[in-house]
């Protein structure tokens, strides 16, 4: 394992340590929340915990219930006491951008259905101004070339200047779980991310967008020295 996932790896297994027995939790989706699945997988077997889960993609949701944890649809619940995911960048006041794993639309259902929600990466992660790592927004398939078009006039409004970039795989465009299309957004440095952040959901196509604003209570970021707590 190299130094990067070790970091999300403790990131992982220290927020795993929040959960307690007949919790509902809501699993994130990449690289760094699947870490917490298999942490919080051993968890709950060592320890006998009565857990639901609520996933926020089908990859997550195959390997938790490959692990034996119990995942039940977000409909299924009231609320969710805790969720735990990454990011792709941590800024200030824990802004953050998320998506870079396609997910960000059930990602935000479920984090909008927490009563607390952990962010969970590597140092790396922890930014000074949100905007190197290309903003994803989803945006429904019918007509998403105009949709792109009205993002990037959006943008430009704002003083971001870039053009859209539609996300392929294999030289076809990548579909969400919903069947949807994913855009990203290279902007460079986002001084203000909340008029982004409106500006991208008052356009029709738009389905959402991975910037995730006042929605994170706290982060737990792994680093050379272990794993530190950061408060909102
Ligand atoms: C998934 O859509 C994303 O929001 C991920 O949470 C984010 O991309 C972080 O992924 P890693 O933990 O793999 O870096």
């Amino acid at each position: 394992m190299n130094p990067i996932d070790r970091q999300k790896q403790a990131a992982g297994a220290a927020a795993a340590l929040e959960i307690r027995d007949g919790m509902t939790v809501g699993l994130g989706t990449g690289s760094t929340a699947a870490h917490f699945v298999a942490a919080l997988a051993l968890r709950a077997q060592a320890e006998g915990l009565d857990l639901r889960c609520v996933s926020t993609s089908k990859a997550t949701a195959e390997q938790a219930n490959g692990l034996g944890l119990t995942v039940v649809p977000l409909d299924d619940v009231e609320w969710i006491d805790i969720t735990v995911d990454g990011a792709d960048e941590i800024g200030p006041g824990l802004s953050l951008i998320k998506g870079g794993g396609a997910a960000l639309l059930r990602e935000k259902l479920v984090w909008e259905s927490s009563r607390r929600c952990i962010v969970i990466a590597d140092a790396a992660k922890v930014v000074a101004t949100l905007g190197a790592f290309p903003l994803p927004v989803e945006v429904v398939a019918f007509g998403h070339t105009a949709t792109a078009r009205r993002i990037r006039d959006a943008a430009l409004r704002l003083g971001l200047v870039m053009e859209p970039r539609l996300r392929m795989r294999d030289g076809f465009p990548v579909q969400t779980d919903s069947g949807q299309l994913i855009y990203d957004l290279a902007c460079g440095a986002l001084p203000d991310p909340s008029a982004l952040a409106g500006a991208l959901k008052s356009i029709t196509g738009v389905i959402d967008h991975g910037l995730f604003l006042g929605l994170a209570d706290e982060a737990l970021v792994g680093g050379i020295n272990g794993v530190a707590r950061l408060a909102r």
